[in-house]
């Protein structure tokens, strides 16, 4: 038993990173601060190093807040309790970080679907100490050291063990959440693109539109940091010079789509 729950577990992460692997962005609009990260973090670091990616880079404050409702988001006091019992199946520490990777899985009754999924915006290192912290209100902590470095390794790799793992775990719903984040849906991508996007690019993506370049074969890293943030992936030169497109932060959910119709 328990060593499918560890399977499990890998699978969620490497999952998730191995398809964020190449686009986890590092930069926003204003510069996050840095949070150092060591495999080596006592339980105490660990719980304070979740606690700073909560109220710095992660923003959750913005949504979120602790003993009472947030402005947008449900309380969190007690969630390291909760999240033992919130889906079948699911242990406190998978749902987590589900709720982190995959917010719209699941919903608290209530909410609207409007919190970002952690992976383009936390490396996988942090989401960890995170979901540690979360433990820490009001449950029991068993993330371990191991499980912080063995997220940043899944960070430094994009190799992608977890077609070889998922056929274990089938009917899970790990497993579907993996399956649906893992791939986009060419169909979904172009109904978003018709909607969004050829107010000024080309209904053609392989040709340059009225207003905006072609765009076939945009990465998803590329796709991800013009569409969310406005901004290019490092190392990237623009194909235009021109600063006219804005972020449109609503198609949170639709960047795999996307990739997946201008392939
Ligand atoms: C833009 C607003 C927003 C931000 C930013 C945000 N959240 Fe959320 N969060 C929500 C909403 C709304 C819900 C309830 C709907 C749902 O379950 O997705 C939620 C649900 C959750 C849950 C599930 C709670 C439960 O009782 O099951 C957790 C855990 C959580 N958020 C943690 C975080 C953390 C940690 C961060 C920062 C890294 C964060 N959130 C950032 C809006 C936000
Ligand atoms: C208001 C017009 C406008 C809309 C709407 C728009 N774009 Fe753009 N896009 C541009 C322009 C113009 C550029 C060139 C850079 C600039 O001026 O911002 C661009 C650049 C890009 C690039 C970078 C191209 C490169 O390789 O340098 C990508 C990728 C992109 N757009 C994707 C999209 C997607 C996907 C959508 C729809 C979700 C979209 N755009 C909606 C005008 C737009």
């Amino acid at each position: 038993m328990n060593t499918i729950k560890v399977i499990l577990f890998t699978v969620l992460v490497v999952g998730f990173y191995s398809f964020y692997a190449n686009s986890i962005p590092q930069t926003e609009s204003h510069p996050p601060k840095k949070i150092s990260l060591d495999a080596k973090l006592s339980e105490d670091e660990m719980i304070e190093a979740g606690e700073r990616v909560y109220s710095t880079k992660g923003t959750c404050g913005i949504c979120h807040a602790i003993g009472r409702k947030g402005s947008r988001g449900p309380d969190l006091n007690g969630v390291g309790l909760r999240a033992a019992n919130r889906r079948e199946g699911m242990n406190a520490k998978i749902y987590l970080l589900e709720s982190l990777l995959d917010p719209s899985v699941y919903l608290v009754e209530g909410y609207a679907p409007m919190m970002p999924p952690m992976a383009g915006i936390l490396t996988p290192g942090e989401v960890m100490v995170t979901v540690a912290y979360l433990q820490s209100l009001g449950g029991q902590v068993n993330i371990t050291p191991e499980d912080v470095r063995a997220a940043m390794q899944v960070g430094a790799s994009s190799t992608s063990p977890v077609t070889e793992v998922a056929p274990a775990v089938e009917e899970t719903a790990v497993n579907t959440i993996i399956n649906e984040v893992k791939s986009g849906d060419a169909e979904k991508g172009k109904t978003v693109y018709n909607t969004f996007c050829i107010a000024c690019h080309n209904p053609d993506p392989a040709l340059a539109g009225p207003i905006g370049p072609e765009i076939k074969g945009s990465s998803r890293e590329l796709l991800e940091a013009r569409v969310m943030r406005g901004q290019y992936p490092d190392d990237y030169t623009p194909k235009r010079e021109t600063k006219i497109m804005p972020p449109m932060t609503n198609l949170v959910n639709d960047i795999d789509h996307l990739t997946e119709f201008l392939k």
